[in-house]
């Protein structure tokens, strides 16, 4: 990140380890401190329009009490770092059973936003009604007609299944997240042409969804399956595409042509605009 030029990035879609342990880069001993250190980097390369969404289950508790998710959102909040906009949850019917308490079906996903001009399109994600609740609604003169083709505001409890074992979208990663959640993510706080970073990246889910929704990408993980990963996704994307539709693998782009990356030009355009002003 230290690498990414001032106010780039568009959206940052943040999925942190947890600090409770269920894999080799699950523990943090000084998790806020830790933290601390990539949210200011966030706040530096986010543009004034642009959201962070960071992922985290509030019911899941750091065993050493380094920190968790509750610990960066009140170290957000007295900071003042980023404004919450919304706390979604993430709500799912598939999980583990629960004898001592009730059963865990959600996690949290918290939008942040820089400033208050921050960049929001919700008809991007709005959901149809069905043909029988529009001809209810067009009966009623209160409701105006393009708001009912439009559809509903898809609020902030979202009911999306979790990836089971066998879904057809998993590529092995233990917490990989559904291309549903992170579609209408990308959908609603980035624009096309914008730049979407991801640096817990995982499966590099994030970038096959943006480079669908016509975004730019940068995703980076501290281990290197991430390139693996990514291949599958794209290997299953590329099988449900039209025949003939052309692509690049990226094992054949070649280096310069990374460093001709968006965010990089606009780093060369303010350069020179500096030495002329
Ligand atoms: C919760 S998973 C992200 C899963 C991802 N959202 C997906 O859907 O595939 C967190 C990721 O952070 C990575 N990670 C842990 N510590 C890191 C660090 N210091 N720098 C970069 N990545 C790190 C892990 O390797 C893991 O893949």
């Amino acid at each position: 990140m230290a690498r990414l030029p001032d106010d780039c990035v568009q959206l940052v879609i943040c999925d942190p380890p947890y600090n409770i342990s269920i894999a080799d880069w699950d523990s943090y001993p000084g998790y806020l401190e830790w933290s601390k250190a990539w949210l200011n980097e966030v706040r530096r390369v986010l543009h004034s329009s642009g959201n962070l969404v960071i992922f985290g289950g509030l019911q899941y508790q750091s065993e050493a009490g380094t920190g968790d998710l509750l610990t960066i959102l009140a170290h957000i909040r007295e900071s003042r770092l980023f404004n919450l906009v919304n706390l979604i949850i993430w709500n799912y019917q598939n999980g583990m059973s629960a004898h001592r308490f009730f059963a865990n079906r959600h996690e949290e996903i918290a939008w942040f936003a820089k400033s208050k001009s921050y960049y929001f399109d919700l008809d991007a994600v709005r959901e149809p009604f069905d043909e029988k609740t529009k001809t209810a609604y067009r009966k009623d003169k209160r409701l105006r007609p393009e708001s009912i083709e439009k559809g509903r505001n898809p609020t902030n409890v979202w009911r999306i299944p979790r990836l089971n074992g066998n879904s057809k979208e998993r590529v092995g990663h233990l917490t990989q997240k559904p291309i549903a959640v992170i579609d209408r993510l990308i959908s609603s706080l980035s624009y096309p042409g914008s730049t979407v970073l991801d640096f817990f990246a995982g499966t590099a889910v994030t970038t096959r969804v943006a480079i669908e929704r016509g975004r730019h990408s940068i995703s980076t993980d501290v281990e290197p399956s991430l390139t693996d990963y990514f291949e599958s996704h794209m290997q299953r994307w590329i099988r449900s595409l039209p025949e003939g539709t052309p692509y690049i693998p990226y094992e054949m782009v070649e280096a310069d042509q990374f460093a001709r990356h968006p965010v990089f030009l606009q780093r060369e355009l303010r350069r020179s605009l500096h030495t002329v002003g």
